[in-house]
């Protein structure tokens, strides 16, 4: 009907709740929050969805460690995962997570059907099996044919299990991606698919797991729950009622428009979806975007990577250092598109400088400081044109319609270019027209306001046209010179050029960062112990602990000690002295070389409390990166570690 508004459905992945966020995953969520944004801004009817992935054995063991309930341990990750989400300013319309009762229901209601229309059938599934972890294991999940848990041999074993006919989709699967180029975006991923999985052969697909607990149940057989990826997947579905009895979502957004995902889940969004969503008779989605990943030295971003300061990945450190529009500028600015991109601390604090705060935040803070300082920040109406404000007003015009189809492809980096042209070419505009000397012919003051009118004319469709990627900071500066907001199609039309335009002082948007001093500050500067090791240990081993001088409280408390549990432990080869510990603070885990081999074994300390250093600058020892120092006293065969097995990890001490 022409008079109902058009919808957009647009997906992330449901994010997994057995580890931890940082700037590489919080990427997909900033573009969809991107292209929603640009959509609603185009007249859309936007449903934006998110959530989190939370079944499987990785939830379960890590909620086991920390002594909680499956439920209660993800409750306090979703916590986090939201609270990440507002700070990067996030606008989700609904949030799912497949604990969720709906959720589960309507999984089970998807089995049901797979399972009456035979696409589900029992079978045997052969594997490997590690009693003492009660766990199986496929032949490629091995490490040197043991089991990747605990390294203890496995035996040959079969476990009753159901199948999804998935070979059976394989030849509709091949035609459906050769013949629609846009359902898979970028071009280049769906040769990979049909060359690399769906041509050499599909089998059928094991979808039910009686080994673990934590997962939806099977509606005709309740000892077995159901595949964490379908479980997952179907979370497009069940958020918007389907198997429900309101299905009025369901009937308004679906088919989906994007699946936005990272490239790493394009397989199981095109090959294992496209065929459930085959055999359930529903619609596929328009299309799936898989996006690339940000990197660091060549390699997906983790926090283990972080050259060892974990925060420089954190998005609520960067966004409560840079700001959050700075850090959404920089994702999407960074990834080209449907490429990867290469992240570094400093690479993100001299983009920030060179693009926000000498180009768009000098021009705003000039403009407007103009606009105070010659006319008290009320432009008059009075113009006088001349030739050389043709250029700036014509590219005014016409940025929206250059960027727009890059929008429309999720180019984000390649309309953010187009957009900046206009912030290059306001600056030059100014350096063109000169308005200080202006200012001082009173003769000229038709046409110094004729320059700042354009100016702010060329400001106005620039903040416009960034509502998308940096919604704060583009309010502030619409609010700044008396416009609002807009629709992005007529952006360019709806001028401010006539009459009088007041103006407000718009500083610092963007302050401008101290590469040097933020790299030192977290360990990655020219003198800090990670780049001269050798020095440093020469020192220490010289000279004993002295006696300590006295210290107010304030210096105690910069000392973050804290109770972290022992997860894994292992002697470091070559090394007496050395064990190598995973320690968990509860919702965040670490590695942490210590010396102490020659009073403890590692089964000595793995589950129990210690107490550790936590805000210790991280050392590389013996080759090893290690993030925090374990606390014990004496030397040698005589050292004490500090237990700490009645507090609880994560509780800081003092
Ligand atoms: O895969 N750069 O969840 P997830 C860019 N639960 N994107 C990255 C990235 C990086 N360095 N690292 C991760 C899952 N991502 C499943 C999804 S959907 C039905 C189930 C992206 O928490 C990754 O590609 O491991 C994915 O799109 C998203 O972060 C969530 O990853
Ligand atoms: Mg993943």
């Amino acid at each position: 009907m022409s008079n109902e508004k058009k919808t957009f459905y647009i997906t992330t992945p449901i994010y997994y709740t057995s580890g931890h966020l940082h700037i590489g995953n919080s990427y997909t969520t900033v573009a969809a929050d991107t292209m929603a944004r640009y959509k609603r801004m185009c007249g859309y009817d936007v449903m934006m969805l998110t959530g989190t992935d939370e079944h499987g054995q990785k939830v379960e063991r890590k909620a086991q460690e920390a002594g909680k309930t499956p439920k209660e341990f993800t409750d306090e990750i979703v916590a986090d995962i939201k609270n990440i989400w507002e700070v990067l300013g996030i606008h989700y319309d609904k949030f799912i997570r497949t604990s969720d009762d709906y959720h589960v229901a309507a999984v089970q209601k998807i089995y049901q059907e797979l399972y009456d229309k035979g696409e589900i059938y029992k079978s045997e599934y052969e594997g490997h099996y590690c009693s003492p972890c009660e766990s199986f294991w496929t032949e490629s999940q091995l490490v040197d044919g043991k089991c990747p848990d605990c390294g203890r041999p496995v035996e040959k074993a079969k476990e009753e299990s159901y199948f999804f006919r998935l070979s059976k989709y394989q030849d509709r699967l091949i035609e459906l991606l050769e013949n629609n180029p846009g359902l898979l975006q970028p071009e280049a991923r769906a040769a990979e698919m049909i060359n690399n999985f769906l041509k050499p052969g599909l089998k059928d697909l094991c979808v039910s797991r009686t080994t673990i607990k934590w997962g939806v149940p099977l509606p005709f057989d309740e000892r077995h729950v159901a595949y964490v990826w379908i479980d997952a997947l179907s979370n497009y579905l069940t958020a918007l009622g389907y198997k429900s009895d309101d299905d009025g979502l369901m009937k308004k957004y679906w088919p989906a428009d994007i699946h936005l995902v990272g490239k790493d889940i394009v397989r199981f969004h095109t090959i294992i979806w496209f065929a459930v969503l085959m055999a359930l008779d529903v619609e596929l989605p328009k299309q799936v975007y898989g996006h690339g990943w940000l990197q660091m030295n060549g390699d997906k971003v983790s926090k283990s990577k972080a050259s060892g300061a974990a925060c420089i990945v954190d998005p609520i450190f960067l966004a409560e250092h840079f700001g959050k529009d700075a850090v959404r500028y920089f994702l999407l600015r960074e990834m080209p598109f449907g490429s990867d991109g290469e992240y570094t601390y400093d690479g993100l604090m001299n983009r920030i400088n060179a693009d926000l705060a000498n180009d768009l935040g000098n021009l705003v803070s000039r403009s407007t400081a103009m606009a105070v300082k010659y006319f008290d920040g009320k432009i008059p109406a009075a113009r006088v044109s001349e030739p050389v404000d043709e250029e700036l007003l014509s590219l005014t015009k016409t940025v929206g319609a250059s960027a727009k189809p890059y929008m429309e492809a999720m180019s984000f980096s390649l309309a953010l270019t187009e957009i900046f042209k206009l912030v290059s070419r306001a600056n030059k505009y100014i350096d063109e027209t000169a308005p200080w000397a202006l200012a001082k012919d009173p003769e000229k003051s038709d046409r110094l306001a004729t320059v700042l009118a354009n100016l702010f004319e060329a400001i106005r469709v620039i903040s416009n046209l960034l509502i998308p990627f940096m919604p704060d900071t583009c309010e502030k500066i619409l609010s700044c010179i008396g416009a609002s907001a807009v629709a992005w199609d007529s952006c360019a039309q709806e001028g401010c050029l006539s009459g009088e335009i007041a103006v407000s002082p718009c500083e610092a948007l963007f302050p401008r960062i101290d590469v040097k001093k933020e790299l030192s500050a977290v360990g990655l500067g020219e003198d800090t112990p990670a780049e001269k090791p050798a020095k440093k240990e020469k020192k220490k081993k010289s000279s004993e602990p002295s006696p300590a001088a006295e210290i107010g409280i304030e210096d105690f408390l910069n000392v973050d000690l804290s109770v972290a549990k022992v997860l894994e432990c292992e002697a470091v080869e070559n090394s007496e002295k050395l064990l190598k510990l995973k320690v968990t603070f509860g919702n965040e885990e670490r590695q942490i070389v210590s010396g102490i081999a020659k009073a403890y074994a590692p089964a000595d300390l793995i589950g129990h409390n210690v107490v550790v250093v936590k805000n210790l600058k991280p050392a590389v020892i013996f080759g090893l990166e290690s993030f925090g120092m374990i606390l014990a006293s004496g030397q040698g065969e005589n050292i004490h570690v500090m237990f700490a097995d009645e507090s609880n990890p994560g509780d800081r001490i003092r």
